[in-house]
């Protein structure tokens, strides 16, 4: 990089060294390899071919996109299915600059119809561990819990979870948001932290501010997804930006789940310029239309994102993750060297 308070071309973004904290494996399913699971595994699809799923990836908000996310997933049957999801999500990935991913998995969505938590989580620790070998991409996963299902079934996940502690780094909290406070997790949040695992959680996506506080609060969380309906609480963000809590910020995924009108209206470089630590994530890129580099180019083009600005975001990203430390360290060395 030359100047830094220019616009930075597509490829400097895309070669820009960044962790990404905010990505839902399952949401990495684009509809190619959904027609492709589906012959292998004998799945009748309700879609007539790859353009008519794609035509259906328009979404008036975060329920009508779950409906389909919930849909399209169930020709993920085997170890297998999981692995290639994952490898074809990391090449992806690699070629657009991430460098570390903790990711997001629903068991529940899995083992609701008959997939076991186990396949799942070996399927994708399969491709984490190639990815490291072939890409030098380091990972963790996130075991994430359905917050429009009772909280005693996250319970059970929990503890289907443990038998999987070794991969799993962290829990986190997602689907349908409005109606389904944090507050209702409270308690197997407490057990997750007991068992050593670090804790985040969607809010403030679609839900009110205050369902961030109670995050904060009730599940003691360390980071906040999404987080971007803090804007309308001043006393909210002076505490984020006070308390160092990062936001794993999805800014493509906000425009096409109609969180925000336009990209121009996104309240990140807002909420940047108070201080809040935020990162850029690619939430569900097969159906939002774009990876993490993707997302960047999509900010400079709507915000006037400068390469400063990228930078900050990437080393937030990095800082904010579950990676050791030694990992952070080789990160941020090679973000200094991509800053010139
Ligand atoms: N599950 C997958 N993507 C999600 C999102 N953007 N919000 C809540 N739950 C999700
Ligand atoms: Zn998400």
């Amino acid at each position: 990089m030359s100047d830094s308070s220019s616009a930075p071309s597509d490829s400097a973004l895309f070669s820009l060294p960044k962790a990404e904290l905010h990505l839902h494996i399952e949401g990495t399913l684009e509809p190619d390899l959904v027609f492709e699971l589906a012959g292998r595994n004998g799945v009748s699809l309700p879609f007539a071919s790859v353009d008519d799923l794609r035509s259906k990836y328009e979404f008036s908000d975060l329920q009508s996109f779950l409906d389909l996310y919930y849909a399209t997933m169930d020709v993920l049957r085997t170890e297998d299915d999981f692995a290639e999801l994952t490898r074809r999500y990391l090449a992806k990935a690699a070629s657009q600059g991430v460098r570390h991913v903790e990711l997001f998995f629903d068991p529940q969505a899995h083992t609701t119809r008959g997939v076991r938590l186990e396949t799942v989580v070996d399927g994708i620790g399969a491709a984490l561990d190639e990815a490291e070998r072939d890409l030098d991409i380091s990972s963790g996963i996130i075991l994430s819990f359905l917050r429009d299902r009772p909280a005693e079934d996250a319970e059970a996940t929990l503890m289907a979870g443990l038998s999987r502690s070794e991969r799993i780094i962290a829990v986190g909290l997602d689907s349908a948001e409005v109606g389904n406070p944090p507050g209702l997790f409270e308690d197997v949040f407490a057990r997750a932290r007991d068992e050593g695992l670090r804790a985040v959680a969607h809010a403030g996506e679609e839900g009110p501010p205050e369902y961030i506080i109670e995050a904060l609060d009730l599940l003691q969380v360390e980071r906040i997804d999404h987080g971007i309906r803090a804007i309308e609480d001043p006393a909210l963000v002076a505490r984020l930006a006070a308390e160092s809590i990062p936001l794993t910020v999805c800014p493509l995924s906000n425009v096409r789940l109609r969180a925000v009108p336009v990209l121009a209206d996104h309240p990140i470089l807002r909420l940047d310029a108070a201080g809040v630590a935020v990162t850029v994530n690619s939430d569900d890129p097969a159906y939002f239309g774009g990876y993490v580099g993707d997302n960047f180019v999509a900010l400079r083009d709507a915000l006037g994102l400068t390469a400063d600005d990228a930078a900050r975001f990437a080393r937030t990203s990095i800082t904010a993750s579950f990676a050791s430390d030694d990992r952070k360290t080789a990160l941020l060395a090679e973000l200094d060297a991509w800053r010139g």
